[in-house]
């Protein structure tokens, strides 16, 4: 599926002040900043037109922009994210995905977050975990039938979100987790299946024709090179100490 365009954010000076359970460390802002520059230059030369907001510094993970909308050819569902911390990131994105689609929106109590939502083909794979309640799933569900796509719900433990642990390339082969590689979902699927050392490499993305990886994961990148993918890495220290990957950083359509 073609991708024209995405919106992304950089992350504000009190960036080091938003929600994380990674144990790395404090993030350097500099570099955090040249890092994500870095991954709007390989999301530009893949082709896609970039919207890029101003920094909110009300909101330290505003960055991780994935959260707030599921983004697809018919629609734009504007999420209730799970963390009420990151309540508001989603009212600009609201404002600028108007623009584009027509809009449904997640209501109290539910709480949906981006990073839950995987779509394969016309199916999306929700995530149930400590972001998104079964509500939440449920009302996304619904929203996303009236649109003629399917869903399935996927319980979450042990990892933050859904696409932590799976991703989907293209040609029906998804990068996944071993944890993740057994369950039903995925039996009719290639796997690439990332060994525990590599977890955080299961977080990448396929942008017309390039997958976009995080780089240092020599073996996942072999495995992933070897399915013939062109493939660009990239710098994402600073986003993993801050419990964020490729995906979240920017919504794509
Ligand atoms: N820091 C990303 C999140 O926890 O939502």
């Amino acid at each position: 599926m073609q991708i024209s365009h995405a919106i992304v954010r950089p992350p504000p000076e009190n960036f080091s002040q938003g929600i994380t359970s990674s144990g790395l460390g404090k993030p350097d802002y500099n570099l955090a900043l040249k890092q994500h520059q870095e991954y709007c230059e390989a999301l530009k030369n893949s082709g896609v037109n970039l919207t890029v907001l101003k920094q909110d510094p009300e909101f330290p993970d505003s960055c991780f922009v994935e959260d707030t909308a599921v983004v697809n050819e018919r629609c734009a569902v504007i999420t209730r994210p799970g963390d009420k911390r990151r309540r508001g990131e989603e009212i600009k994105i609201k404002q600028v995905l108007s623009s584009y689609r027509k809009l449904e929106s997640i209501q109290k109590p539910g709480t949906v977050d981006g990073g839950d939502v995987l779509r394969i083909h016309n199916t999306y794979f929700i995530g149930l975990s400590q972001r998104t309640n079964q509500e939440g799933a449920q009302q996304l569900k619904e929203k996303l039938m009236k649109y003629s796509y399917g869903s399935e719900f996927i319980p979450v433990r042990d990892m933050l979100h859904l696409k932590s642990g799976v991703n989907y390339l293209d040609r029906d082969v998804v990068v996944i987790r071993k944890e993740l590689s057994s369950l039903r979902f995925f039996t009719s699927f290639r796997k690439i299946t990332v060994s525990p050392q590599e977890a955080y490499a299961a977080n990448c993305i396929f942008v017309n024709g390039t997958v976009l990886m995080p780089s240092n994961f020599p073996e996942t990148l072999r495995k992933i090179k070897s399915q013939g993918f062109e493939v660009i890495e990239l710098q994402m220290s600073e986003f993993e100490k801050m419990d964020g990957g490729v995906s979240c950083l920017s919504i794509r359509f």
